[in-house]
């Protein structure tokens, strides 16, 4: 296929439901693997089912796949990804400046989750 031909580092599967997001990242996934590439193949979507494709739990950690070798995978989980995204940022600064202050910027910006499911028209899911 024609768009295997000079990839980029990172490749984007987006679209609508159904419309093959994870058929063909896992597909590509096997092509730069057989190439003797190493590959990250990543899934954002709450309900991943790119460890049914392989056989294989994967989960929100990277996870070498056994039956491609040069292929790990990872299935984000959102609420644990936001988790850890809030201490990333709160964690330096606790201790530092007051209780108040760090709760109050937990409970600001750094707590609003997004929507379970983003409009089917402009999904990232892959
Ligand atoms: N290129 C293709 N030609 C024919 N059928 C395909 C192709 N790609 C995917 N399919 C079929 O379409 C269906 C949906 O594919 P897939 O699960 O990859 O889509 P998706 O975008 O990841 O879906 P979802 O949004 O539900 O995660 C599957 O049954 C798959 O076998
Ligand atoms: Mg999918």
């Amino acid at each position: 296929m024609q768009f295997l031909e000079n990839l980029p580092p990172y490749i984007f599967f987006t679209g609508k439901g159904g419309v093959g997001k994870t058929s063909l990242s896992c597909a590509t996934a096997l092509k730069l693997a057989s190439e003797g590439k190493k590959v990250l193949l990543v899934s954002t979507d709450p309900a991943s089912n790119v460890g049914q494709v392989f056989g294989q739990r994967i989960g929100n950690q990277i996870t070498e796949l056994a039956a491609v070798p040069g292929v790990s995978a990872l299935e984000i989980e959102p609420q644990a990804a936001a988790q850890q995204y809030r201490e990333r940022i709160v964690g330096p600064v606790r201790g530092v400046l007051s209780d108040d202050i760090v709760r109050r910027s937990r409970s600001s910006f750094l707590e609003r989750v997004p929507p379970k499911s983003p409009p089917s028209t402009s999904s990232r899911r892959c």
